[in-house]
């Protein structure tokens, strides 16, 4: 089933392709629009000038034209022309019920699968170990599992990969400092925190004496040729650290398809960088390897250090190698913080030069900040993300115990568990991800605004209108009852829902969660007008039907939406 924008856009570029001879260039910018005013119709077409401007025609002219070209449309009821050239379109009523039809007897909801046959790998989340997950690696996590969800709806095979950083210069200093200073209680009882304190003071120590620095140094390269009493250590310090990350996993219910560290890449450095010295991509500079990237104007990318050491660089060319070799894919998507673009920029100019053609995108976020002092404990720490978790969900049970008090306690724990999660992957989805954001609790768990509890709360008042109906009429089956789009709410409430797949396809070309979160929200607020505004229950047989299609509908947009976030909906609240 095409979107409705493609159902009315590419009829008409098949006219302008005709009436033109052919001269389009750029048809993805020659689509309609959603008209802000019913009295401009429902779509406006504003091609025509930029169309009439490089063929040297009168723009009113040519939209004349294509008007009167499209005049025997079956979907159109009027079509006119204003202004400059602007042509108007208003949808015919019947087409317009008839795919309404269409959209409720489909599962998908009108998406399409555009990625059936391409595999999309997502690398995403890539916590370090032996460090608490900090808030960089929550906004990777959450934005990360969304295009991961997303990817896989439109039908691409995506391979989900948690790149962990198991492997680098820290470990030389966790080995020395946790022979000393490690205590196996603490580290049974919480591996991440005391790996995190031993790390902290073993690395203060080695500061102020060279002798230890120099010890790490050793122990690192002993790791790295294999001996065994290191890496048993090395294994236990990585296994400890999974299992905590696995447990913040589960309770955002996220699960990756592979998990391969930097580690697992270790053994292929050293060809990996012969080869690219042989073919001469690289260069010993200063006892260095090094790919010289000027005419990209960039900086040098080091991806042998002169003591024979390889870095973060190195294993990420690896990682890319294996990944193009193991499952072919036709995107490689890294989402992390703003403050490695310039690594990946690096990476990817080197990646086309080894003549990788695979589509590399940074999807990278700003900084999320949290309100000062709230969320830091007494010695000054950030607080951890369990905390914040187990914050957002007594906040949320207070809502909830306010909305319907009445409610038994499980159930309104579960509420408070989806709202207050929910709430806080909201929070960071439905902005611009490129831009610094504050988290505020008002905000994100508010009942009026742009927000997750928005959303659920409007999803769980339609399921309350459902209940009642069933109750007063006897089961309620909707299938095959004819949709009337005679109020101007019903019919734009008809068009939006149609709009889905289109934002959704646009959600997912930029790789922007926000451009989804704002279509869910303009439904649900358009949804509520729509409710307020024309009696659902009490209105005569047929147009109560009617309406109760759309509402079930628009239901079903908001949860299938809100779950491609990793956001789940409560059925009452
Ligand atoms: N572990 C890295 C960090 O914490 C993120 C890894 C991102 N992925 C990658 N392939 N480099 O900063």
């Amino acid at each position: 089933m095409a979107s409705i924008v493609d159902s009315i856009s590419d009829p008409i570029l098949e006219i302008l392709a005709e009436m033109v001879d052919g001269a389009i260039s750029d048809p993805k910018n020659l689509r309609v629009n959603p008209t802000k005013d019913p009295k401009f119709g429902d779509y406006q077409f504003n091609g025509a000038m930029s169309l009439a401007k490089k063929l040297g025609r009168a723009p009113r002219d040519l939209a004349q034209n294509l008007a009167a070209k499209l005049e025997t449309m079956p979907w159109l009821e009027k079509v006119e022309v204003a202004g400059p050239g602007f042509v108007n379109l208003r949808l015919s009523s019947a087409w317009l019920s008839e795919r309404v039809g269409e959209a409720f007897q489909d599962e998908r909801l009108g998406v399409e699968s555009p990625g059936k046959g391409h595999a999309v790998v997502v690398d995403f989340s890539s916590p370090n170990v032996a460090k608490p997950m900090h808030i960089g690696h929550v906004r990777s996590t959450i934005l990360g599992f969304a295009l991961d969800r997303i990817h896989r709806f439109l039908g691409f095979d995506v391979v989900a990969d948690n790149h962990i950083g198991d492997w680098g210069t820290q470990f030389g200093i966790l080995l020395v400092a946790y022979r000393q200073l490690g205590d196996p209680e603490a580290f049974d009882k919480d591996p991440i925190e005391e790996l995190e304190r031993v790390y902290v003071e073993g690395y203060q120590r080695a500061q102020q004496d060279p002798s230890l620095m120099e010890q790490a140094r050793n122990e690192l390269v002993r790791l790295q040729q294999g001996d065994r009493e290191n890496h048993e250590l090395w294994e236990r310090f990585v296994q400890a650290s999974l299992r905590e990350f696995d447990k913040i996993y589960e309770r955002l219910g996220i699960s990756f398809d592979v998990t391969l560290g930097e580690s697992f890449y270790n053994d292929r450095l050293p060809e990996l960088v012969a080869d690219l010295e042989a073919k001469g991509l690289a260069t010993r500079s200063d006892g260095a390897l090094v790919v010289f990237l000027e005419e990209e104007d960039l900086p040098p990318l080091i991806i042998q250090k002169s003591d024979g050491g390889f870095n973060y660089a190195t294993t990420d060319i690896a990682a890319m190698l294996y990944r193009i070799e193991r499952w072919n894919p036709s995107k490689i998507l890294y989402v992390t913080d703003e403050g490695q673009q310039l690594h990946f920029r690096q990476l990817f100019a080197v990646a086309r030069r080894i003549g990788i053609e695979v589509e590399l995108e940074h999807i990278w976020f700003g900084i999320m900040r949290l309100p000062e002092g709230k969320f830091s404990t007494r010695e000054g720490n950030v607080i951890r993300l369990d905390t914040f978790m187990d914050e957002a969900e007594r906040r949320a049970y207070e809502v909830a115990d306010r909305l319907n008090p009445g409610l038994d306690k499980p159930v309104k724990t579960e509420i408070a568990r989806k709202v207050g999660l929910g709430a806080l992957r909201y929070a960071d989805m439905s902005q611009n991800r490129q831009s610094a954001i504050e988290f505020r609790w008002e905000k994100a768990l508010s009942l009026e605004g742009n927000s997750a509890p928005y959303l659920q709360y409007t999803y769980a008042r339609i399921q309350s209108v459902f209940r009642k109906y069933r109750e007063e009429h006897d089961g309620g089956d909707l299938q095959g009852v004819p949709v009337l789009l005679e109020e101007e709410l019903e019919r734009q409430v008809a068009k939006m829902i149609l709009e889905f797949p289109e934002h959704l396809y646009r959600s997912a070309a930029s790789f922007r969660p926000n451009q989804l979160t704002d279509y869910l929200f303009d439904l649900a607020s358009l949804y509520n007008r729509f409710y307020q505004n024309v009696p659902f229950l009490k209105a005569p047989d047929g147009i109560r039907e009617s309406r109760l299609v759309l509402c079930e509908l628009t239901g079903r947009v908001i949860r299938t939406g809100l779950e491609l976030l990793g956001i789940e909906v409560p059925d009452q609240m």
